[in-house]
């Protein structure tokens, strides 16, 4: 009996682990801040928690839901559970687009993966102590400027998941996920306190939570619906795959409740420190994918500590960049597993060397391929809108339509657990706020 209890116990918390390793990472802390500062501020971060709320949670335990049913890769998953429930294998197409921005997503995000680790290289030689904004700018536009400096980084994050994807002890690293995650908040909050002695804490607070609605239009609205999202890895089949190993008794709802405020917790911190060093510095907000590569290091260079702190920053940063690249591994590598006769260990290299093989292409945007734009953007825009701002809402637009619609309602909320009142609300959400809440966001930019 107790026995029993404790191994339920276990496989809800590993879960949870993996979930909350794969939602928190590069999204929270490197993209939310420079997304925030291109938008123009608070009337983004409000419709960016509006879509984690109305739009995220529903698609987020409706992933899981299909995930359990099917018990496959989420390409296979949608055919299964449309099948048993009398509906077309086309379906199918929702796991599909899922699994093609997982890759390309994984591309783009192992260049970042490399900053992080160069970064780290970086603040432990103490190359920041004393530097002034000029220098820092400068230092991070010389690294942009030297693609073979960003492939060596891009290379050595890309083999780190590799390995641990080839090695199959994804679930090793996720047991330090219990230790690491809670250290990266502890430095977070450091950060935030050093950035109530900047004396622009309050400028930075009000950038993020005082809305100019003036600065809100179709483009921003679809930069919040997708990054939230990207965020909570939603639309990739990533939260399907891992509702496949989950088990009856894991209660859907509190676990969302757990990964979506942990999730949400570290991206409004890593706001709340970055902003207020970019007011007291006189940096632009808008500044794009550089800014917490300039703002942090300048203030691991002046506060007391920072060498080891910022050490210990970006080796946390990658590290949860390292839960989350491998969950974005694993959907591809089982596909390749399952449709040819390729052994994990190879699948996982056709895969890495794929993958690896388009960052190129992203992180070459940065220098020799800055003026290679196709429908207007560079590579890596173009990877980011195409994936953000399309795939994913789309994908997760599916899926919500598919559990929502598609699927026995009385059976749903007898998986949910919810009373009858709880039921109307899931309803209302997951049949209509959520699907007309994408749908709105996209017919806005028509
Ligand atoms: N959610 C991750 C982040 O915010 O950094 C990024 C990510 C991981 C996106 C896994 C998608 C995914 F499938
Ligand atoms: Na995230």
């Amino acid at each position: 009996m107790a026995k029993h209890a404790h191994s339920q116990w276990s496989s809800r918390m590993g879960f949870v682990l993996a979930a909350t390793g794969s939602a928190v990472g590069l999204g929270n802390i490197w993209k939310f801040p420079y997304m925030v500062g291109q938008s123009g501020g608070a009337a983004f971060v409000l419709v960016y928690l509006a879509c984690i709320a109305f739009i995220g949670v529903p698609i987020l335990v409706a992933e899981w839901m299909i995930g359990r049913r099917g018990q496959k890769n989420p390409i296979n998953t949608m055919a299964q559970v449309a099948r048993d429930n009398g509906h077309s294998t086309n379906w199918a197409v929702v796991g599909a687009i899922g699994v093609l921005a997982a890759f390309l997503i994984l591309s783009f995000y192992s260049v970042i993966g490399g900053w992080a680790l160069a970064y780290m290289r970086d603040a432990a030689t103490g190359a920041f102590i004393g530097l002034d904004k000029a220098a820092i700018g400068g230092a991070f536009e010389g690294f942009l400027a030297r693609p073979a400096e960003l492939l060596t980084w891009h290379s050595i994050f890309m083999l780190l998941t590799v390995v641990v994807v080839a090695l199959g002890v994804s679930a090793g690293l996720e047991r330090g996920t219990k230790l690491m995650m809670p250290a990266l908040g502890v430095i977070l909050l450091v950060l935030v306190g050093y950035a109530m002695t900047t004396g622009s804490f309050g400028q930075g607070l009000a950038y993020l939570f005082n809305p100019d609605w003036s600065k809100l239009d179709g483009k921003v609205l679809l930069a919040a619906l997708g990054h939230a999202f990207f965020t909570l890895s939603l639309g990739m089949g990533i939260m399907m795959a891992y509702g496949s190993y989950l088990g009856q008794e894991v209660n859907l709802l509190r676990a969302a409740r757990t990964v979506v405020i942990m999730d949400t917790v570290f991206a409004l911190c890593a706001g709340m420190a970055i902003f207020p060093i970019v007011f007291a510095n006189g940096l632009d907000p808008a500044a794009g994918p550089g800014l917490v590569f300039v703002t942090l290091p300048l203030a691991f260079g002046h506060m007391g500590g920072g060498l080891v702190i910022g050490a210990l920053f970006f080796l946390l940063l990658t590290f949860a960049a390292l839960t989350s690249s491998i969950s974005l591994l694993e959907p591809v590598v089982e596909l390749i597993e399952e449709r040819t006769p390729l052994g994990r260990v190879a699948a996982t290299l056709i895969a890495g060397i794929t993958i690896w093989a388009l960052g190129i292409a992203a992180l070459l945007s940065f220098n020799v391929w800055s003026d290679v734009k196709l429908l207007g953007m560079n590579i890596f825009d173009l990877l980011d809108y195409a994936t953000s701002k399309f795939m994913l809402p789309l994908a997760g637009l599916g899926a919500i339509v598919f559990a929502a619609w598609k699927l026995d309602q009385q059976g749903v909320k007898a998986e949910l657990g919810l009373g009858d009142a709880t039921f109307g609300l899931w309803t209302l959400l997951s049949r209509y706020v959520a699907p007309v809440g994408v749908l709105f966001v996209f017919w806005s930019n028509l």
